[in-house]
């Protein structure tokens, strides 16, 4: 009886050490699909209308746009990659190092999908959520992408590193932060 007490307490602070990021994890990870189903269907859209060219162009005005409508205060949303198109989505040193954490976690078996990673970080919640590349990337970050599509993503994007993924491979992952008081 005289170690009980000791030992829910201890079990006690080490629930209560892990506990205070869930709800935060849970908040974070309900943004996504919203944001991500926004960003494919815009996509999907201007490839109907205009074919991939359409989409590019799409993309480049577009994907800024729903980034910071999906950014409700306090969160910020975005995406990031090791391999990047634009170079408004580089990845801080967090970022950087998560996105290696998460190759090297891949490289050792483990699914990207659901692969995530949450931490405080200078008093700020901070997730990242692994983005794989799925058959409908290729068009435009595959190993053959069709010469006209190519010349136009250089013609936007003349420093363009996001190109000659594999199905499957990590492509990038989708970064949330918000200050918590
Ligand atoms: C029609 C061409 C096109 C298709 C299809 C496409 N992308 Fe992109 N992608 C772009 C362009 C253009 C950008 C840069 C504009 C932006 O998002 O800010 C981009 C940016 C990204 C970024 C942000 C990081 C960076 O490199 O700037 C990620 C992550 C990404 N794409 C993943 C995907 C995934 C995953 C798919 C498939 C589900 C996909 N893309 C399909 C054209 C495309």
């Amino acid at each position: 009886m005289r170690y009980l007490l000791p030992l829910s307490c201890l079990a006690l602070s080490l629930s209560a050490q892990a506990e205070p990021l869930d709800p935060l994890i849970k908040e974070g990870m309900a943004l996504i699909p919203p944001f991500q189903q926004q960003l494919m269907a815009t996509v999907k859209s201007a490839v109907e209308s205009g074919g991939p060219q359409q989409a590019v162009q799409a993309c480049q005005q577009l994907a800024p746009q729903i980034t910071a409508e999906h950014s409700e205060a306090p969160w910020r949303v975005g995406r990031t990659a090791l391999k990047l198109r634009s170079q408004d989505n580089a990845p801080d040193p967090w970022e950087r190092a998560v996105l290696e954490q998460f190759q090297q976690r891949a490289a050792e078996g483990e699914p990207l999908q659901n692969m995530s990673h949450a931490e405080m970080v200078d008093g700020e919640f901070r997730l990242m959520k692994a983005i794989p590349t799925g058959e409908a990337c290729l068009a435009c970050h595959g190993g053959s992408i069709k010469p006209e599509l190519a010349a136009l993503i250089d013609q936007y994007y003349p420093e363009d590193k996001a190109r000659g993924f594999k199905l499957g491979e990590l492509r990038g992952a989708f970064t949330l932060r918000r200050a918590v008081d």
